[in-house]
């Protein structure tokens, strides 16, 4: 398993995570417990502020939410100065109670409820980026209703397919998020929502898909976009003042993800919208990006007990833990692979292969299909990396398993910031 953030290992032949022996933080707080780094969150949020810059135009980094929020999570995200992705009435009302200020919430969602809408407009949420002709018509009565203005970036679509699973890619034609850059109708709707008194059109956003570690198809998204904003601006008049690229940078899951150099891919990103505004001679919009996974992933290490091993009839060995696809539903999903490590012993020989197999009542509950590890005793700690995004965001009940705690480390110090679920909390809506 390769060491990320401040993993290391201790003189117990243990793993550490941010100055704190996993092992300890185990048999603390029980298990499964999910694990952040908090110091690598800082690190990565510093490193995007860093380097998406340009000399020639405005650029701000926004959290895209919905892969890893807490209310923690959110103060975290404000103090290291990012804006932030909503895309639910959970996550608005999360953001809300952590004090997040609106004006650096955008408000995202094909299917927004006109009951989150309102809660958007009274919150004054910065941002709302809208979806499809509805949307907009609904908006604009409840602007009317209410009387707001509000700023609104419109989703499209620019017919990229992205080089990832089919079930993260966002933008072919056939995607449901947004309106294809293609489509007959697109300009009148653009005129419709610049005339408006009630929106105030900033501009266009687009995302390609997520865990893409190509570069190329951020580029080419970029060269269709600036093409698209060229054409708006000599059809209808609109001058394109705010262009928001979305998120989908991918990260290191194990030995099969050739790593994106992220620095390198925001200065292409950056330098292709300069040259395409240049050559096309118009004033280069402000830029946004969302990145998400690539800010946590990494972060995030999910600890297990072991509770028993089985070699099946078939010659499969299994190790099964006391989580499964509640916890992480990616494999389940997206045939995601992970590494991991047992933490109570990590110079071991990891000499056998395994299939590590959740608890749930379903046999694609399967957290890593193979994997080399020592053979394991009942009771050994299982850690496996980079579970910080769409993990605890995607967990379930199913088997009416709680969701487990989180914890977040730092400089040897822990902090519980969501307490494990009880069988009460369970409960708690049954009558
Ligand atoms: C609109 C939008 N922005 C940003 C993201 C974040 O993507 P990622 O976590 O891959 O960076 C997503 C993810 O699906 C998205 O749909």
């Amino acid at each position: 398993m390769r060491l990320l953030g401040t993993m290391r290992i201790n003189d117990m032949d243990n793993l550490e995570i941010g100055g704190c022996d996993a092992v300890i933080l185990a048999k603390k707080y029980g298990t499964p417990l999910y694990v952040f780094d908090t110091a690598l969150i800082r690190e990565r949020c510093a490193s995007y502020t860093k380097t998406f810059k340009s000399s020639k135009t405005e650029t701000e980094v926004i959290y895209a939410s919905k892969a890893f929020l807490t209310l923690a999570m959110c103060r975290l995200i404000d103090e290291a100065g990012l804006s932030l992705d909503v895309v639910s009435g959970g996550e608005l009302f999360t953001a809300m109670k952590a004090n997040f200020p609106p004006e650096r919430l955008y408000f995202h969602g094909n299917g927004k409820t006109v009951e989150e809408l309102i809660t958007a407009l009274q919150y004054n949420v910065g941002t709302i980026v809208v979806d499809n002709e509805f949307e907009i018509e609904m908006l604009q009565y409840l602007c009317a209703e209410l009387d707001k203005r509000v700023k609104v970036l419109l989703r499209v679509n620019p017919g990229i397919e992205a080089h990832t699973h089919a079930y993260i890619q966002t933008a072919n034609n056939d995607s449901k998020f947004g309106v294809s850059i293609f489509s007959e109708n697109i300009y009148e709707l653009i005129k419709s929502i610049h005339e408006s008194y009630y929106l105030d059109l900033r501009g266009f956003h687009y995302h390609i898909g997520s865990q893409i570690l190509d570069h190329n198809s951020f580029v080419k998204a970029i060269e269709s976009m600036v093409e698209f904003i060229d054409k708006v601006r000599t059809d209808s008049g609109y001058e394109t003042k705010e262009l928001n690229m979305g998120g989908g940078f991918g990260v290191y899951y194990s030995e099969h993800d050739n790593d994106l150099d992220i620095e390198q891919t925001l200065t292409a990103m950056v330098e292709a919208v300069e040259t395409e505004c240049k050559t096309r001679r118009f004033p280069i919009p402000k830029l946004l990006i969302e990145p998400g996974r690539s800010i946590v992933a990494n972060a995030g290490t999910t600890l297990y007990k072991v509770t028993a091993t089985k070699e099946t009839y078939g010659g499969r060995k299994f190790i099964f833990v006391d989580g499964g696809m509640t916890d992480n539903p990616r494999t389940a999903l997206y045939d995601a692979i992970y590494e991991a490590a047992l933490a109570n012993r990590m110079k071991d020989e990891t000499d056998t292969t395994f299939t590590i197999g959740g608890k749930c009542c379903e046999s694609g509950d399967i957290l890593i299909k193979s994997i080399q590890l020592p053979y394991p005793k009942q009771n050994d700690i299982l850690a496996v990396a980079s579970t910080g995004a769409y993990n605890y965001s995607m967990a379930s009940n199913y088997n009416r398993i709680r969701k487990p705690a989180v914890v977040f480390v730092e400089n040897g110090k822990s902090k519980v910031v969501v307490k494990r679920e009880t069988y009460e909390d369970i409960l708690r809506n049954d009558l």
